[in-house]
Formats: structure tokens, sequence, C-alpha cells
């Protein structure tokens, strides 16, 4: 059965994903609330060609008494959650405002929601929380062993989620997603670091001896798998959303090189993370038998638009090279 919203509000609909779901949103012709606080992640640009078509609030999601505001005025009935601290070498760096953003947050939201009695909430998680796999796949009910302190923020999220749902009936869902890509990614993750890494005639660094393995999804797949988990999804449920398409990074640098004109000497081994998770992979099962949604982008192809993009919007690309290698100083 589909279910119909009358208001959305998205949290960190500035973000990667968050605003590829915006600007879906708003071409199934709603008009979006969104609460993000605009941190270095966040940024109203990727929004520009939805301009005027959304409510923007610039609110923390710990900010309990501001958000009680927002919820009071504008009286929204379904939330799609993405606002978050949301990369692993951060985590690494400090995990604090993983723990307040991710947790905290997240709680503070939970509460505000279930005050106002909305119908539906979707809370955005990752495949990091079940750790890492050598072989096979994650199912839903695969056990959370989360590894990096983002993924252990995540996972905390995710518990407090099922808290409200078993306790207080909360009508939350949770989709784990795998490693998305694709326009107006921030260049400290992987994807787009390479491309502007080669952009910017440099090496592209690849941790350890880049034999670890990740499941790339593009943006717009995700965004288009979430809204079918929004509209059909079941109450308390987790999905999981990934592509099939797995790479070990040493193959995704190799690409990129190949779609770019260049040649394979340009990488450059690095140290490895601390920790570094060897391999996610996502069985899709579940989404694809209760909504029909598979991702339908290649590998190729999204990697190919990808690359497309960041040459056409170097000026955006470019203006984060210093904060970039502040960062991997
Ligand atoms: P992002 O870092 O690009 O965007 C996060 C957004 O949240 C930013 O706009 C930021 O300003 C906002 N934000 C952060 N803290 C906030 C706070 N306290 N209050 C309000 N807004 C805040 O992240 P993303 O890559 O778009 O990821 C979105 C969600 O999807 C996250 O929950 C992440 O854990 C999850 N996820 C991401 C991936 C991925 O590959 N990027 C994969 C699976 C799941
Ligand atoms: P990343 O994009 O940070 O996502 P996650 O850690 O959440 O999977 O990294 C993807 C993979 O690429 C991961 O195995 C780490 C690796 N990586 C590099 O090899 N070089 C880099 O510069 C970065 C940022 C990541």
């Amino acid at each position: 059965m589909r279910r119909k919203f009358r208001k959305i509000l998205v949290t960190g609909g500035a973000g990667f994903i968050g605003s590829a779901f915006v600007r879906l949103a708003v071409k199934k012709g709603f008009l979006p609330i969104i609460v993000d606080k605009l941190t270095y992640a966040g940024d109203l640009a990727r929004l520009k060609e939805v301009s005027g078509k959304f409510k923007f609030y610039k609110i923390d999601i710990c900010d309990k008494s501001r958000l009680e505001t927002l919820f009071t005025r504008e009286k929204p009935d379904a939330i799609i959650h993405f606002a978050a601290e949301s990369h692993v070498d951060r985590s690494i760096k400090d995990a604090t405002p993983f723990i307040e953003a991710n947790i905290r947050g997240t709680q503070v939201l939970l509460d505000i929601a279930l005050k106002h009695k909305i119908k539906r909430f979707v809370h955005i998680s990752t495949d990091e929380v079940y750790g890492d796999i050598e072989k096979g796949k994650f199912s839903e009910e695969s056990p959370l062993k989360p590894n990096s302190p983002y993924a252990v923020s995540k996972a905390a999220g995710d518990l407090l989620v099922k808290a409200y749902v078993r306790t207080f009936n909360f009508p939350a869902l949770i989709v784990r997603a795998s490693n998305n890509y694709g326009p107006w990614q921030y260049p400290e993750k992987f994807i787009p670091r390479a491309i502007l890494t080669v952009l910017k005639n440099k090496k592209i660094p690849v941790y350890g001896k880049g034999l670890n393995v990740r499941e790339w999804l593009y943006v717009e797949d995700c965004a288009l798998g979430i809204w079918q988990i929004l509209e059909r999804g079941k109450i308390g449920e987790v999905y999981n959303l990934g592509s099939g398409y797995e790479e070990k990074n040493i193959q995704i640098a190799e690409k990129i090189l190949g779609v770019m004109g260049r040649c394979s000497e340009g990488i450059e081994f690095v140290k490895d993370r601390p920790g570094h998770d060897i391999r996610y992979s996502l069985s899709v099962e579940k989404i694809l038998k209760q909504t029909g949604w598979r991702a339908q982008t290649s590998l190729d192809a999204g990697l190919s638009m990808t690359v497309d993009w960041c040459i056409n919007n170097k000026q955006w690309l470019f203006g984060k090279w210093e904060e970039i290698n502040k960062l991997y100083k």
C-alpha cells in the first residue's frame, strides 16, 4: 500500500544525499521543509536547481527549543532524517561531533517527532553498522558490529529508533544504504577526492594496498529507494539499500583514471586507515520484494556521470581543495 503525505521535513537536506532527496521530492510536487545546521558539509548550492521550491531552516537538530517552534509552525507529517556527521576519517580524528549529532541529535528529533505525532519517520543509516564481511552479504537481520566511531554513532542512532518503535509505537523505519557517490559529494570521500586529485594533476591517494571493497550506489538511485521506503515500507522494519556493484578501491581508482584519460601511474599508495573495514556488501532482496526498487545506474555509467559533473563544477570542487589538504595533512 502506498502512503500519502502532506508535508515532509528533511533533516540534512543541504548535504550530499539529503539534497538529492529534496530535488526528487520537489520533482514529485512537494515543498519540502529542510532543517540543516550547515556544517562544513552542508551547502545550499546543492539546491540551486530547485531554488524557491523548498523552505529552509538553519537549525541544529540538537536544539530542542528551535525545533519545537518549527514543528508547531510547519506541522510536518513525515520526517526523513539524513542529518549527521558522515565521514569515517573525521570520526577517527575526533568522535565528539559524531556522538553529538548522530546520537543526541537523533534522540532530540525522536522526542519532538513523538510529541507532534508524526505519521512516519525514516531514519537514514548505513551498511557500516553491520561491521565488515569478507564473504557473503549482510541481511537486515545481521547483528550490529560497528567498527569506526562513525559507524558506532550510527548504530546507536538505529538502536534509539528501534527503542522508540518498541516502547512508544513510534512510526519509524530504518534505511541502511551502501556507499553513495555522484554529483555534489563533498571531496573528503573517496570518489570525488580521487577525481579532484586528478583534476589537480596529482596522484590518487589509495589507502593500504587498495584491496578494501565497497558497494557503490549512485546517489539518485539511493534517493529513489528512500522514496519507495517512505511510501511503501512497513513501520518498525529495516531496509538495506545497495547496488550490487562491488569493487576494490584500487579498481575504482583505475576506472576513474580510465574515464579521465589518464594512466594507472596516477595512483599513490598511502598509509592505511586505522581499523579499516575490509568489505561491505548488502542483500537487497527485502526492498526488491516489497517495493520493486533496484539500482538502475551501472557503476561505469555512474562514474562517468560523476566525472562529467566534477569537470563541469570544478569551481565548487576546487573550493574544497585547501580544506581537504588540511584534513589529510
Ligand atoms: P553529508 O555529510 O554530505 O551531509 C550531512 C548534512 O547534515 C550536512 O548538510 C550537514 O550540514 C547536516 N548536519 C550535520 N550535523 C547536523 C546537525 N547537528 N543539525 C542539523 N544538520 C546537521 O552526508 P551524506 O553523505 O549526505 O549522508 C547523509 C546521511 O546518509 C547520513 O546520515 C549518513 O550517515 C548516511 N549515509 C551516507 C552514506 C554515504 O555514502 N555518503 C552511505 C550510507 C548512509
Ligand atoms: P570513504 O569514501 O571515506 O567511505 P567509507 O569509509 O565510509 O567507506 O572511503 C571509501 C573507501 O576508500 C574506504 O575503503 C577508504 C578508501 N579511501 C582511500 O583509499 N583513499 C582516500 O583518499 C579516501 C578518502 C578513502
